[in-house]
This record gives C-alpha cells, sequence and structure tokens, in this order.
C-alpha cells in the first residue's frame, strides 16, 4: 500500500465524526485549543497541507529516524504518519494543552505505546529533565512560534545533540520568527526544505558538531 498523502488525508484516525472532535479545530473547545496540526483538511489550508505533508513524509522514509522528539503534539497528526512509516519508531511529545486521550487513541489505534506524551511547557524544566534521559535521531519543532520560544526549543535539541531538527513555519520568502530564530545558531544548517512558498515551509536543519 502506497502511504502518500492521499491517505493520510483519509486516514481513519483523521476523517469520520468521531475524529471531529479533534480535526475540527477552529470550532474546538477542547482545552481552548484552537491550533491545527500538519494534516489540516480546511479547504484553504488544502494546498499547503499537502506540500508540508508530502515533505514530512519524504524526510521520515529518507531517515528513518529510531526515535523523534516532537515538541507540540497538538491531535498527533505527525505521530499518525511516523507510525504508518516508521511503525517501530518512538516518539516523545509534548503540548501545553492536555491531549493525552488523542494519544491514547493512537497508541490503542496502533496497538502499542510507541507515543509518550507529556502535558508540560517545552520551556520548562521537567520537560527537559524527562527528555534528557533518552537519544533522539530528530526533532520535529513546532509549537509556540515566538522568537523566544523557537529559541529555547532550538536550544533543547541542541543541548541534547539531536542531529536533525525539522523547523515547522519557516518560510525564506516572509519575515518569521522561525526563521529568525533558527539563524542565531551556528550549530546548525538547513540541508533541505519543502517547496512551500509561504508559512508553511518547513525546513530540515543538520547539527553540526
Ligand atoms: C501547530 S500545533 C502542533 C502540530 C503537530 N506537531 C503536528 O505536526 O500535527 C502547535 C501546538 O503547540 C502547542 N504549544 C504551544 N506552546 C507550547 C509550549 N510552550 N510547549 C509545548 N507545547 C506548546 C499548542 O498547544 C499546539 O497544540
Amino acid at each position: 500500500m502506497i502511504k502518500d498523502v492521499e491517505y493520510f488525508f483519509n486516514h481513519p484516525l483523521i476523517v469520520g465524526e468521531e475524529n471531529k472532535v479533534w480535526t475540527d479545530y477552529r470550532n474546538r473547545t477542547y482545552g481552548e485549543n484552537r491550533h491545527g496540526g500538519c494534516i489540516d483538511l480546511y479547504p484553504d489550508c488544502i494546498k499547503e497541507s499537502k506540500i508540508g505533508l508530502e515533505f514530512i513524509i519524504k524526510i521520515l522514509n529518507e531517515y528513518k529516524p529510531k526515535r523523534i522528539l516532537e515538541i507540540g503534539t497538538n491531535i498527533g497528526s505527525f505521530d499518525i504518519i511516523v507510525q504508518e512509516l516508521l511503525p517501530a519508531t518512538e516518539i516523545y511529545t509534548c503540548d501545553v494543552t492536555d491531549f493525552s486521550p488523542r494519544i491514547k487513541q493512537i497508541n490503542d489505534y496502533f496497538g502499542n505505546e510507541n507515543i509518550k506524551f507529556a502535558n508540560v511547557d517545552s520551556t520548562e524544566f521537567s520537560f527537559k529533565s524527562w527528555i534528557r534521559l533518552y537519544k533522539f535521531d530528530m526533532a520535529w519543532i513546532d509549537a509556540n512560534h515566538s522568537i523566544e520560544y523557537v529559541k529555547s526549543d532550538i536550544k533543547t535539541c541542541i543541548d541534547l545533540k539531536i542531529p536533525y531538527i525539522l523547523l515547522d513555519d519557516c518560510s525564506e520568502r516572509d519575515i518569521n520568527d522561525v526563521n529568525i530564530a533558527r539563524k542565531t545558531f551556528t550549530q546548525i544548517k538547513e540541508i533541505d526544505h519543502s517547496d512551500s512558498l509561504n508559512l508553511g515551509a518547513i525546513s530540515l536543519n543538520k547539527l553540526i558538531i
């Protein structure tokens, strides 16, 4: 089976009434969190969503990370993609909203506990104490997009010597905090990026030691 963008747009954990509580984020009251995820089916987002998804699929298939740190879980769209493409990969992920019911739903669907969730702010000491116990092959930074938070999240990944860091909403074509934050670190260098023209662009960065 080809696990491409269409496959994920029609995934059983994404489509259907029972998932609307998660996917219909603009009307969502859950935790008062109205952010979307990397699988976004709203008509005005679908073009960008497709480009981002294609890039994420390409990177996961190419690098095959065994353990990933995700900062900003939301409804676990990225986690679903990882579990479908790389069923043995573990993801350690955090969010300021308690998405543990959704993560339980995803882990139950895949019949494992590969996704480990913590309801914590990524800048907090307790988060850093948790993740420093593990070695990660890749990070997906996709939480608070303001400059100080992005800098803190990138620094966390550099401190942990995570060799590949994916950054969301990192376009070169307009001024944005993620890209500005990224460029303050000489220890990371962009090695690939998605073709998205606007803010949704994803950047893959390599840690230079
Ligand atoms: C764009 S969504 C994440 C989408 C998800 N990574 C994906 O690929 O589908 C951003 C999430 O980051 C969370 N967030 C914002 N600030 C945060 C922080 N300081 N620490 C942890 N999570 C945060 C928000 O609550 C929101 O759910």
